[in-house]
């Protein structure tokens, strides 16, 4: 068995839709030079085929169909739609779906020299002796603003009204279903990014890190 030690530091990084988690989890991935794995885009990934194929998200079988052989694009522009985005959230909550896309994730954060994910359960499920957890929020309407900004800039329509009840409805489903529910590990520092720009975020999610690998001793 490899000793822990000699292995790269695992960091995982969870939080609410546009939290800020994604950028973050980026910028330590480039900081600590560890390769990064955006957990949500394989969930959007499934979604997206199931859309394209006219596949039903109500059903648990066409999910898990779609989630079959999963190839995926990040820069196909319809992986961040807000209708994918709402499939996504449905499909994530078949058990079935997860188990499916569970090894992909497990396998990446078990690489030798380390790795950063970002996602919902990323340190309670996929990696929870990660040597660095995150839990990265922020308020609604502040998730609310920055989202619409994101679609505005990628020229998409956005409206702060819908997608604010769009990430409340979000929320409620992430966080009330029974498999993998949208919550903080226990070991997991809170980062609130409502008050922080994006370059004071990321220095306070490096210092964070920082921290907690040091009292890893990696
Ligand atoms: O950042 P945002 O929440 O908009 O999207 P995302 O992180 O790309 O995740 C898309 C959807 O996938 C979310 O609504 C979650 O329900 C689901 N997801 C999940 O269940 N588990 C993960 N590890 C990552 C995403």
């Amino acid at each position: 068995m490899t000793d822990r030690k000699e292995k790269g530091p695992v960091i995982a990084v969870d939080g609410p839709a546009a939290s800020g988690k994604g950028t973050i989890a980026r910028a330590l991935a480039g900081h600590f030079s560890l390769p990064h794995m955006d957990t949500g885009l394989l969930y959007r990934a499934v979604a997206l085929n199931l859309w394209r194929w006219g596949g039903d998200p109500g059903n648990e079988f066409e999910a898990l169909r779609a989630a079959d052989m999963l190839s995926i694009d990040p820069a196909d522009e319809e992986l961040r739609s807000e209708p994918v985005s709402r499939i996504a959230s449905s499909i994530s909550a078949y058990p079935s779906v997860r188990a499916a896309l569970l090894k992909r994730q497990q396998d990446f954060a078990q690489q030798p020299g380390g790795a950063v994910l970002d996602g919902r359960d990323i340190g309670t499920v996929i990696a929870p002796v990660a040597d660095v957890k995150l839990y990265v929020t922020a308020s609604p309407e502040v998730r609310a603003q920055r989202r619409v900004r994101e679609l505005l800039e990628r020229g998409m329509p956005a409206h702060y009204e819908d997608v604010l009840a769009d990430i409340r409805a979000r929320d409620a489903r992430d966080s009330s279903r029974d498999i993998a529910p949208l919550k903080p590990a226990p070991d997991a520092v809170i980062l609130d990014t409502s008050n922080l720009e994006r370059d004071a975020a990321v220095a306070e999610a490096i210092r964070l890190a920082e921290q907690q690998l040091a009292r890893a001793k990696i």
